[in-house]
């Protein structure tokens, strides 16, 4: 059978760094409340002339290089993103072009948060049928366009960035301890379109429109389901959480992350926190944590780990990996 495995990651922040602070200077809020609700202490935002493509690219070229591959290679370029450069066409085809990357599949994937996990999943899917044998997964935004700066409950949680994964087809046996994506499971849940949307769009305003979040339902939701993502895409194998080297989740509250944990039963060191530093940045959070976990080490060969998030729509996925 053909598995698909992560030969590289890259991650990218723009190099403009906003503290709370500094926030709490043009806003009501303070770095004592975002800290203690959220556990962010500071974001990127891109600046003026930097797109979503932009950073998409940067990130991609990183992992190109950390899985010694040439650009030449890419046959599917799967970009997970809410801030698209323009309406259309894809921010995938001007990744393509700013990479120089050949003809071949390129399109974007629209889960909000969970774009990742979607992309992700998708270019699983084309590697597997044999439509591509080279991928690059990316999720990159630019949530800073999308904010209303003067609603305090939204303008702290978010920040800019992109992460890449290069996904390689390889010949398996099918064993579980076989390197690369063992199972991937995706949902959705569209009652729940309110509870976290962008109140405009070309369709219904004719503008792009400021974010809008039902912050608690977001919250208890989140939780839930992040939580049965893991148990779900685990059962496809048989493994349990007990057998789990390593979550990866989506980035957007630490108190989101922690519940989790405490859900599932998994140690606190078993899980990558970075919403920290890097705040949320939506589709690009998993990528960019996967990054900090290979540079710190935690990241090795063989380990087992699930990636899982939850964003607008709700919509929600996880991917279990073999690393
Ligand atoms: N600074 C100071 N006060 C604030 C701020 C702020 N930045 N934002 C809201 N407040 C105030 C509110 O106005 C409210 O004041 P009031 O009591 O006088 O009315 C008070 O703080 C409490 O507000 P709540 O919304 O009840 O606060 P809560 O404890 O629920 O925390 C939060 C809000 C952090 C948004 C939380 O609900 C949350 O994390 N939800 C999940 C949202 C999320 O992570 N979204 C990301 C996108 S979805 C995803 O990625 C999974």
């Amino acid at each position: 059978m053909i598995r698909s495995r992560v030969v590289g990651v890259g991650a990218y922040l723009p190099a403009r760094v906003v503290d709370n602070d500094e926030l709490a200077c043009r806003l009501d809020t303070s770095d004592a409340w975002i800290r203690e609700r959220t556990g962010i202490t500071r974001r990127h935002l891109a600046a003026e002339d930097e797109l979503t493509s932009d950073l998409a690219v940067q990130a991609a070229r990183r992992a190109l290089e950390r899985a010694s591959t040439s650009v030449a290679a890419i046959e599917a370029i799967v970009v997970a993103t809410s801030t698209p450069d323009h309406t259309f066409p894809a921010t995938a085809t001007a990744v393509q072009q700013k990479l120089g990357a050949p003809i071949g599949i390129a399109l974007d994937v629209q889960a909000v948060c969970a774009g990742f996990a979607y992309a992700l999943a998708i270019a699983d899917s084309f590697l597997r049928v044999g439509h591509a044998r080279t991928a690059l997964v990316i999720g990159a935004e630019t949530f800073s366009r999308l904010l209303d700066w003067n609603d305090r409950s939204t303008a702290v949680l978010f920040g800019d960035g992109a992460g890449a994964v290069v996904l390689r087809a390889e010949r398996s046996r099918g064993d579980l301890a076989d390197r690369g994506v063992l199972a991937t499971r995706l949902a959705a849940d569209g009652r729940h379109y309110r509870d976290l949307y962008v109140d405009g769009g070309p369709s219904a305003t004719r503008t792009t429109g400021h974010l809008r979040m039902n912050g608690r339902e977001v919250f208890r939701h989140a939780v839930a389901r992040l939580a049965e993502s893991v148990e779900a895409v685990l059962a496809e194998t048989g493994l349990a959480v007990a057998d789990l080297d390593l979550l990866v989740p989506h980035q957007a509250n630490l108190r989101i992350i922690e519940a989790v944990g405490r859900r599932l039963g998994l140690p606190p060191e078993k899980t990558i926190v970075t919403v920290d530093r890097h705040a949320n940045t939506s589709a690009a959070s998993i990528p960019l944590a996967l990054d900090v976990a290979l540079e710190d080490g935690r990241l090795a060969d063989g380990r087992l780990l699930v990636v899982n998030a939850l964003g607008g729509g709700f919509a929600w996925g996880a991917a279990l990996i073999r690393w």
